[in-house]
């Protein structure tokens, strides 16, 4: 029996409400803590989703489900997450200030014996160590989007993680049905978002500086890439803008890199600012829920009728 029974996510968002719903599903007692009643509710209507997507494509039964949903509360109060739990799992936005003040907030807030848990996708657990009071007890667990499907979580310390938080968190993983990912050395961004955040900022890349359409970046990356059910642009849709944002600004910021800070700019200009978050609310690059990249002849040999939209794309102006 793991020691792990009561978790508390914080972050009501894209990651921490299938962290939860999913960490519930596996027979764990999980409190839902966000500072937004808006994000709380959003939450709640994003479970009666995965409710639906857990019967399809897990065969979950009506018994699973209600068990799922009577292991779920939610709040807006960190003392009432806090108590009681055994780990927190904190999914606040991917900004170093957030997660810092959410840390100093919990720390005294938590019994003696609970571990604590970063998803965070690119920062390191170094960063955050000492401000959570209980460095022996904190690492890094990071789960990947889609959960459900996509069931890895990788487990990354910091110097000062003890072996006993690394071997409950591998342990907790495992009952909760996660592949356990060891990132044998702290890395930004693990093993995952090492490549991911690579090929996700190069696809940006293309599309801020208008070499090519959102569509064309993704039928080129899925015809590349057979059997693929969604290119790098799709993906940002998935992830969420503001994720990505954040990533961008952050690393942008600091390595003072023009292009990923545009590519940050192009998101809130055009996305952020018009409240379109990607698939969470049913528009991003694509519409939902029927994306033009799952349209049949998304990936087919076009009709003739084509040929002058590609002209119109690819002709450039005499003398450039
Ligand atoms: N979206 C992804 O695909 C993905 C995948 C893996 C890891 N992550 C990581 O998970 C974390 C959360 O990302 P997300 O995509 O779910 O972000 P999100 O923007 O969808 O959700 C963040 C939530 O945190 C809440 N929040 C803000 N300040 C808070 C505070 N002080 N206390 C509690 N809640 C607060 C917001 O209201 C929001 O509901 C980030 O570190 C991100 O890098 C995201």
């Amino acid at each position: 029996m793991s020691v792990i029974q009561r978790v508390s996510v914080l972050g009501a968002g894209v990651l921490g409400g299938q962290i939860a719903w999913h960490t519930a599903f596996k027979g764990k007692d999980v409190c839902v803590f966000d500072i937004s009643a808006e994000a709380l509710a959003r939450c709640r209507e994003n479970h009666a989703l995965y409710a639906d997507i857990y019967r399809a494509e897990l065969s979950a039964s009506d018994d699973d489900i209600s068990a799922t949903q009577s292991r779920l509360s939610y709040t807006d109060s960190l003392a009432e997450a806090a108590s009681g739990a055994d780990l927190v799992i904190e999914a606040v936005p991917e900004d170093p200030a957030v997660k810092n003040a959410v840390y100093a907030e919990l720390a005294p807030l938590l019994p003696e014996h609970t571990l604590i848990a970063t998803n965070s996708s690119t920062l390191l657990p170094r960063d955050f160590a000492e401000v959570t009071g209980r460095p022996e007890k904190y690492c890094a667990l990071h789960y990947a989007n889609l959960i459900w499907r996509m069931n890895l979580t990788e487990i990354m310390a910091h110097p000062g993680t003890s072996k006993e938080t690394l071997a409950a968190v591998t342990e907790f993983a495992i009952d909760t049905g996660m592949v356990p990912i060891p990132v044998c050395k702290e890395q930004n961004g693990y093993v995952l978002n090492t490549w991911l955040g690579a090929l996700l900022n190069a696809a940006q890349t293309l599309v801020t500086n208008g070499v090519a359409t959102p569509e064309v970046v993704d039928r080129t990356y899925m015809l590349a890439n057979r059997g693929c059910a969604v290119g790098p642009m799709g993906l940002i849709d998935v992830i969420g803008m503001n994720t990505v944002y954040n990533i961008n600004m952050h690393w942008g910021t600091l390595f003072n890199d023009p292009q990923v800070l545009a590519n940050a700019a192009y998101l809130k200009n055009n996305f952020i600012d018009k409240g379109l978050l990607g698939t969470q609310t049913g528009q991003g690059y694509y519409s939902y829920p029927d994306p033009a990249f799952l349209r049949p002849g998304f990936l087919s040999v076009p009709d003739k009728s084509v040929i002058d939209e590609i002209v119109d794309q690819v002709a450039l102006p005499p003398g450039l």
